[in-house]
């Protein structure tokens, strides 16, 4: 077999024939089939379940083929920033990148210069438009419209870039947002949305639970036990929302914490709805981009 071992084994004859055929190949028009391929990078420097995987799903359904990426694995290790690892990507071919990384607002290093749509798989505590359009495509199935539902937003909202992207978005739509939860955890714009969890859950047409993000805050938090019976939806809350009322939670789901165990898969929830719509939105919104590119 022809190992490649050392650049100096090569001789000067087979090191023409290998340009000459690169060059060959550089000069194949995008449209044949060679080039025909849809390259995603999936770039994930926090974890995810399921933001990740249906991307994965959504590429694949679509006909992408994915470039495997690992931070622990790629020169990010090496201290590559992240605006030249997005450009080497884009060199290499890739035709979308997928981000996610814990620094709020990543994006604003990469608004220029980048060639190819790259999409925010969520940023620090700031954005997830993705999420967001999986959780407008779950609460339209339900009522039909956003005029007028009452979508209460409940936990950890300082630390979330699902709450912030959904009152953005919900609001926009014509959605009365309210956020409950520790009032510490409420931001100072959202303040006058406040409503303590007792007087939110009976006008609730849409109970969205959030998990308490730990890895974001610096202290430690509060005994799990006692913030389920203070801010959770417990059943006894969940037997005084209205009759047509949904819960929706992002996930990952905290078990006994922000929600009861038995209330994860009750007839209300859409849990695992949100996750199955995920994969569509997903391609929808890909389909969106490459077909702008
Ligand atoms: N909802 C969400 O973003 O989940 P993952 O962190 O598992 O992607």
């Amino acid at each position: 077999p022809r190992h490649v071992f050392r650049a100096e084994d090569w001789e000067e004859k087979e090191i023409h024939a290998l340009l000459d055929e690169a060059e060959n190949i550089a000069q194949i028009p995008r449209q044949t089939p060679l080039f025909q391929r849809l390259y995603a990078v999936n770039l994930f420097y926090e974890p995810s379940t399921r933001t990740k995987l249906s991307f994965e799903a959504a590429e694949r359904n679509l006909g992408l083929e994915i470039l495997p990426f690992a931070t622990d694995s790629s020169s990010v290790q090496k201290g590559e920033s992240l605006y030249d690892t997005v450009k080497t990507l884009e060199s290499i071919g890739a035709d979308v990148v997928v981000i996610r990384h814990s620094q709020e607002k990543f994006f604003d290093d990469l608004r220029t210069g980048i060639n190819i749509p790259i999409i925010n798989g969520g940023d620090g505590c700031g954005n997830h438009p993705t999420q967001s359009l999986l959780d407008l495509m779950t609460i339209r199935q339900e009522f039909g419209s956003f005029q007028n539902i009452n979508v209460v937003i409940a936990g950890d909202i300082s630390h979330s870039r699902v709450a912030r992207s959904n009152i953005s978005l919900l609001r926009k739509l014509g959605a009365n947002v309210t956020v409950s939860g520790p009032e510490k955890w409420i931001p100072d714009e959202y303040r006058k949305m406040y409503q303590p969890m007792d007087e939110a859950i009976p006008m609730a047409d849409v109970m969205m639970m959030l998990r308490i993000q730990h890895e974001r805050h610096h202290a430690s938090n509060q005994n799990v036990y006692s913030f389920h019976s203070s801010y959770g939806l417990t059943t006894d809350r969940e037997s005084r929302m209205k009759k047509s009322s949904i819960i929706m939670h992002p996930g990952p789901v905290n078990r006994g914490v922000e929600i009861a165990d038995e209330l994860v898969e009750c007839k209300r929830s859409r849990i695992f709805k949100q996750m199955q719509n995920g994969v569509f939105a997903r391609m929808s919104l890909l389909k969106h981009v490459l077909r702008q590119s």
